[in-house]
């Protein structure tokens, strides 16, 4: 028997065009109602949409387009300082990772002034600013978790704030929103839906509701993520990733990734290699390195990723060739590591048990060392 628990959203709003029925979470306030969301989306012209239907529905809004790319801890200092002084009554989080991340922080902001700094030390108790999550990237699934991630520039790698009250009060997954995200963008955030929904599936904290989610999230991503990426424009690949992706951040709120992402944090911390990118180069030789320790699982997986219940043997090869024909780089070098810098890797990856201890198998210093070797 296992104790487990989860954690979601308040309501969630799925389906293709489904944006338009923003007005039926948006809260009523003496203040105006915040746009989050980053220059490259504003590029599409989704957060113009998004702020018209907004002032359509009678509330004012104010659109903060600056959010930067896997913000490092002072981003969102600042972000929250240049916001000081405006009345937020509700934050509507329009975009991928980064913006979500950046939100759930804000939300607490809002309501007691702290710095990140002071979240990281005591992570809030309360909840904040309530929140609309609009993802655009198939994807983090932060829509999802109780997790906001940023970057430490000393420490150069990343960290989690955790918190319950970082789940928003309302979630719309439209897959219109992610039409125009690029082939590279919908393989890397494909992958790392894939790493979370696998991650969680062989973790040391597995229990039976994220194994529900998992397997239904693997079905989904194993059928749809190549389709997505071939073809931006097919909705339904595009829903389905949207949904896989909402799962595997259900299953990081209800039982957490391992390896993958704890090896991953270096990689994206010091060299800023895309999240899903990182993650996506060490997919396959994790999962080879452990597979001794999963036997008992690998069959599932097999069926989920539509290689048959006897298929196990296949899984490997089957995520080799996948992150190969998504255009995923296969070595780290490419970014530029070098063995020199795998000392710091080492230790960096070996030193965060959060996400490591979850890992079916014991992984010594070695063993991370001869695993990044594979990739350098
Ligand atoms: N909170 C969590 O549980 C969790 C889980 C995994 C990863 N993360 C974090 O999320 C961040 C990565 O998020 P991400 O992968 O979603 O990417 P992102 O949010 O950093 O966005 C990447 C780029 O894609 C562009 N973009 C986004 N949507 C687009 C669209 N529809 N059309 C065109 N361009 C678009 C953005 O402008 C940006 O330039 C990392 O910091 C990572 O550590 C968080
Ligand atoms: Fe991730």
């Amino acid at each position: 028997m296992k104790e487990f628990g989860f954690l979601a959203p308040g309501k969630v709003i799925f389906g293709a065009g489904t944006t338009k029925r923003i007005s039926e979470v948006l809260t009523e306030g003496d203040g105006v109602i915040l746009l989050l969301t980053d220059k490259g989306i504003e590029g599409t012209g989704l957060a113009a949409d998004v702020a018209g239907l907004i002032e359509a529905s009678g509330h004012r809004v104010f659109t903060f387009a600056d959010v930067p790319a896997e913000p490092y801890l002072e981003d969102v200092d600042r972000v929250y300082t240049a916001l000081t002084g405006s009345k937020v009554v509700q934050i509507v989080a329009l975009g991928g990772g980064s913006v979500m991340d950046t939100a759930k922080l804000l939300s607490i902001q809002f309501s007691t002034g702290e710095s990140v700094n002071s979240l990281r030390e005591n992570p809030p108790s309360r909840r904040g600013v309530p929140m609309v999550m609009i993802p655009t990237t198939a994807g983090t699934g932060s829509e999802s978790t109780p997790n906001s991630i940023i970057a430490l520039k000393k420490e150069q790698t990343k960290t989690a704030v955790i918190s319950p009250w970082f789940l928003p009060d309302a979630v719309i997954l439209d897959p219109e929103n992610t039409r125009s995200l690029p082939a590279k963008l919908t393989a890397a955030g494909g992958l790392d839906t894939l790493c979370h929904l696998m991650e969680c599936y062989v973790s040391a904290k597995r229990n039976p509701h994220s194994d529900m989610m998992a397997e239904r999230g693997m079905e989904l991503a194993f059928s749809s993520l190549t389709r997505a990426f071939h073809h931006g424009d097919d909705m339904e690949a595009r829903g389905n990733m949207l949904l896989a992706s909402y799962y595997g951040g259900a299953c990081i709120a209800s039982s957490g990734t391992m390896a993958i992402h704890g090896m991953s944090y270096p990689l994206g911390g010091k060299f800023r290699v895309p999240h899903g990118v990182s993650n996506a180069i060490l997919l396959e030789p994790v999962f080879r390195y452990i597979s001794s320790s999963i036997e008992d699982l690998l069959p599932r997986i097999a069926d989920c990723a539509g290689l048959g219940i006897n298929g196990g043997g296949k899984v490997m090869d089957l995520l080799k060739s996948m992150v190969q024909e998504l255009g995923i780089p296969s070595t780290m070098s490419v970014f530029g590591v070098a063995e020199a810098d795998l000392n710091y890797m080492v230790e960096s990856a070996y030193g965060n048990r959060r996400l490591m201890d979850n890992t079916p198998m014991d992984l010594s210093k070695e063993d991370i060392r001869r695993i990044y070797m594979e990739v350098l």
